[in-house]
């Protein structure tokens, strides 16, 4: 693992980190239940010995494959074995067929990565120099960065720590005469509150554009993550819930949004729109640049979407076993779910410790859960360094890469919270029943000795 700093948190750690973590999994919760507890806080009674102070460790099953992700069957291998004997496009079609009728959608380009999928749509946007984007500060940089090209100008929002999503209320304080749209993202595929969200960029005429990179099949009120934005961007890379080792996917609702997206990254494709387009005329040189999933890409994604609801419901619903019974020690918590949402799992299993509550610091209960065996960390890094803020990195602080200079907070304190609180644990792709009950147990063994730990 690697620390996390401005220098050295680059993808490549993060997802270093997530694999040394074990934690190099998605999935998702496919139960629309409340929080309802399934087994009773139960303090171990025995008071073993800490492993800290010599006892024996509470989790002995080896963690073996159970983090295992992406996991692909014979089905992808066979495709692309016949796609090697015969080489052509035709896998990228079928893919944006599968996704469209999962997602109910007309309009859909897969892409070479979520990040040009989602700079396609800041182009499809054609908002005058100077608009300014709403985005989330606790997030990735990669559909931000991008910004610059179209002269938007990012404003970091603060999240809900409850959450780690989007405030809605610190949006409306951030709201300017010049807001013209707003990028949520549903961070570790816990939705936003779209209906929320929604409501007020009606209210103010602000396009919304989902950064749906970690949500892929999570759902609001029943309505798939993706598809209440005016455009949503996925990012297909090894560790999401479809990965395809790197791609991505564009959705939209109108049909020009779609043309002008499309047109920014593929030369070859104007020619497919309505005579009446616009953007026919630019068949042979796109407007952009050369954003197309390559077709191993394609077979990959088809084929993990196929079983994206199944592997879903497994993941979620172990997760959701252990989560519902370490949330019954006090100061630990999930992400908060509403009653109506079925939410997504990527990459690590997010859990909130409150230090006041559980009457020991984060620390000292993560080096007691450490010795335990438990893989537990408060960052994608070895050294404990908080997720780093968007509005920190020095290139949305310097005048240089701006023609308008993003609009930095003064305070974030939802993050600041978030980030005191989070505590990465892995996610288990396939079933380990053992395990779960081997990490609950360890848990309630630190919890026992909490006071000597505080
Ligand atoms: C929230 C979010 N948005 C966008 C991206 C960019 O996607 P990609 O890595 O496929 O370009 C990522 C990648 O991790 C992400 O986590």
């Amino acid at each position: 693992m690697e620390p996390q700093s401005h220098d050295s948190k680059t993808r490549t750690g993060r997802r270093d980190f997530i694999k040394s973590a074990g934690a190099a999994a998605a999935g998702m919760y496919l139960t629309a239940q409340p929080f309802v507890a399934t087994q009773a806080a139960q303090p171990a009674s025995n008071k073993e010995t800490l492993a800290l102070n010599g006892g024996p460790k509470a989790v002995t099953v080896p963690m073996g494959d159970a983090t295992r992700w992406p996991i692909y069957n014979g089905n992808e291998a066979k495709e692309v074995a016949a796609l090697l004997r015969s080489p052509g496009y035709g896998p990228i079609a079928e893919f944006e067929k599968a996704w469209a009728e999962f997602h109910q959608v007309k309009y859909c380009k897969a892409h070479c990565n979520g990040t040009s999928a989602l700079t396609s749509m800041l182009f499809a946007l054609d908002l005058p120099p100077g608009s300014e984007v709403l985005v989330p500060d606790f997030s990735t940089f990669f559909p931000v960065v991008p910004m610059r090209l179209f002269d938007l100008v990012p404003v970091f929002v603060d999240i809900n720590p409850k959450t780690v999503n989007m405030d809605v209320e610190d949006c409306k304080r951030r709201l300017t005469k010049n807001t013209r749209a707003i990028m949520p993202v549903h961070w570790y595929g816990l939705p936003c509150d779209m209906d929320d969200l929604c409501d007020f960029a009606k209210e103010h005429g602000l396009a919304v554009v989902e950064d749906a990179s970690h949500a892929h099949g999570a759902s609001l009120k029943g309505k798939l993550m993706g598809t209440w934005g005016r455009m949503a961007g996925f990012s297909l890379q090894s560790s999401k819930p479809v990965p395809a080792i790197e791609g991505g996917m564009g959705m939209y609702q109108n049909r020009l949004d779609y043309e002008r997206a499309v047109t920014y990254g593929n030369y070859d494709l104007p020619i497919t729109f309505p005579a009446d387009s616009p953007y026919r005329k630019y068949q042979g040189t796109a407007l952009g640049g050369k954003l197309r999933i390559h077709p191993i890409a394609a077979i990959l994604a088809r084929n993990q979407l196929k079983n994206l609801r199944p592997r879903n419901a497994m993941i979620g619903g172990q997760l959701q076993r252990l989560n519902d019974r370490l949330s019954q020690l006090p100061g630990l918590a999930s992400q908060r779910l509403r009653p109506d949402c079925v939410r997504a799992h990527y990459g690590a299993n997010i859990v909130l410790f409150d230090a006041a509550k559980a009457g020991m610091s984060r620390q000292s209960c993560m080096k007691a859960l450490r010795a335990e065996g438990v893989s537990v960390s408060a960052s994608f890094g070895d050294a404990g360094i908080p997720w780093v803020l968007l509005h920190t990195y020095p290139m949305f602080r310097e005048q240089q890469w701006w023609r308008h200079m993003p609009v930095l907070p003064d305070q974030v304190p939802g993050c600041d919270e978030a980030n005191r609180s989070i505590m990465y644990l892995p996610l288990f792709t396939k079933e380990v029943p053992e395990l779960v009950e081997q990490y609950v147990k360890a848990f309630e063994k630190v919890w026992a000795h909490r006071q000597e730990l505080g």
